[in-house]
């Protein structure tokens, strides 16, 4: 039996792990087996990622990480959609387009390449739910969790990540769901899409 694969997107503090999250409860609690897992990994090329390790590198480079960490994690999604499992992940390969392709200290990278390196590795979500939000108020969000920021979080750049989500959501079919409003609600839409596939 093969199990249904979710993918949430969206910028920083847009709540994906929240949701997932809370998608994942409300699944298990219907007695549905149901995996959370999110990219970058925290094993092996993600966990070098994370790490900082990689120094100052190029973004064709960060890339490249991007998506070699994604083949490992795909196999691994690959064996839990297998074991039955509904899989809900946390960024897949919408976040390297979306993010790469944006301009970050005058170095970005060309679209086309992006989707090209990863369409020789991804698997096919049964559904990718962008979790819409202006940046400036998940950015407010992340101010609020008290983490470290990462250099992806700044306003400039992530208005034009959340373009780039946008143009990819009309050309992938991906669900768009307004996650400006209370997490009951949020959680309430993206439930009736889930509900559609799982
Ligand atoms: P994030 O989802 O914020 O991880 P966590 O909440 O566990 O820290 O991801 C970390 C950052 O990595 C985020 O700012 C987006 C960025 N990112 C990319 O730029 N490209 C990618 O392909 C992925 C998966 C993430």
């Amino acid at each position: 039996m093969s199990g249904v694969f979710i993918v949430f997107e969206g910028v920083d503090g847009a709540g994906k792990s929240t949701a997932c999250r809370m998608a994942a409860e409300a699944l298990r609690a219907r007695g549905i087996q149901t995996e959370v897992t999110a990219e970058p990994t925290h094993e092996g090329i993600g966990a070098f990622i994370r790490s900082g390790s990689a120094g100052s590198i190029s973004q064709r480079t960060e890339s490249l990480l991007f998506v070699a960490d994604r083949n490992d994690h795909t196999e691994r999604i690959a064996r839990m959609l297998d074991s039955g499992a509904t899989v809900l992940c946390d960024r897949y390969f919408a976040s390297t387009v979306a993010y790469q392709s944006a301009g970050l200290a005058g170095d970005s990278t060309d679209r086309d390449w992006l989707i090209s390196i990863n369409s020789d590795f991804i698997g096919r979500p049964d559904v990718t739910i962008l979790l819409d939000i202006d940046p400036e108020v998940g950015l407010g969000r992340v101010d609020t969790r008290g983490e470290e920021v990462s250099k992806f979080e700044n306003l400039p750049f992530l208005r034009q990540v959340r373009e780039n989500y946008l143009r990819l959501a009309r050309e992938y079919g991906f669900q768009v769901v307004d996650a400006s409003g209370d997490r009951d609600a949020v959680l309430a839409e993206v439930m009736a899409i889930i509900d559609r596939v799982v």
